[in-house]
């Protein structure tokens, strides 16, 4: 209940008043606080770590695993994915977009999903249906991906909630990625350009629709068995989330034809 009341207040303050706003950096999660424009890698950035992560670029990779799966049949184990376009993760790196993996100080975990679901069960819910393996086995990829990437994300440090509640760690880690799903919905950008389940496009085509809908955006596309199967993007982390222009160490693995 409380929660919810939180979200709606803050909903409303940013629909208001995105500018002048101050807002802590995560309301459900409690703890610091910082401008919500902050950007990470600019010399105007907070040096609060609980604020901004110290790893400020990252690459953002979303999976569209109906392509996946039908380009690597051998290694999907699920059947009929959906065709909405899911998170593989956000992994931080440093501003020059060195890549930084299992960082030190933080926990490693063997279960998510449990400890998340003690703190906010909607979370693990929305995480079953926009962040899914192809191996069928969801937690264990989260488990994956907080081990990896998780720990290199300074927010989620126990030390920026006090008092700590168990869950809330990961679910500052998760949740943010999450919101980067929504503030960059590539569902969205190909059915703006036409782009449709089923048929085939230049690599231009699929960058341009891309691109129209978030200019500066930096991507690479990722082919499987020449179907599109991910999307990296380069963002710099934000205190809400994360914004384009980031440069992007990272190349496409499609050819000029790309099944979608
Ligand atoms: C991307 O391609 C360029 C040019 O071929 C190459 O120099 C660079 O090392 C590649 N980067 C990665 C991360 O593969």
């Amino acid at each position: 209940m409380q929660l919810t009341s939180a979200l709606i207040a803050l909903g409303a303050l940013v629909a208001t008043d995105v500018n002048a706003a101050t807002l802590p950096f995560n309301p459900l999660a409690g703890g610091g606080s910082c401008s919500i424009n902050a950007v990470a890698c600019k010399s105007s950035a907070p040096s609060n770590t609980c604020c901004l992560p110290t790893y400020g670029t990252v690459v953002f990779a979303q999976q569209w695993l109906p392509g996946y799966c039908q380009g690597s049949p051998s290694t999907c184990e699920i059947n009929n994915p959906a065709k909405i376009w899911t998170v593989h993760g956000a992994w931080p790196n440093t501003c020059a977009g060195k890549q930084i993996n299992s960082c030190p100080g933080m926990p490693q975990y063997s279960d998510v999903a449990g400890p998340l679901k003690s703190y906010d069960s909607g979370l693990v819910s929305k995480m079953n249906q926009y962040w899914v393996s192809y191996k069928g086995d969801n937690n264990a990829f989260w488990v994956h991906e907080w081990g990896k990437h998780g720990t290199c994300y300074s927010p989620a440090a126990k030390s920026c909630f006090s008092p700590f509640k168990t869950g809330q760690d990961i679910f500052q880690y998760f949740n943010w990625v999450l919101t980067l799903r929504t503030k960059f919905e590539l569902g969205r950008a190909m059915s703006a350009a036409g782009i449709s389940p089923g048929g085939t496009y230049s690599k231009a085509q699929i960058k341009a629709a891309i691109t129209d809908q978030y200019p500066d955006l930096q991507v690479a596309l990722k082919c499987t068995g020449g179907y599109l199967a991910e999307v990296y993007a380069a963002l710099y982390a934000t205190s809400s989330g994360g914004v384009a222009g980031a440069p992007l160490n990272d190349n496409d693995t499609c050819g000029s034809s790309i099944k979608y």
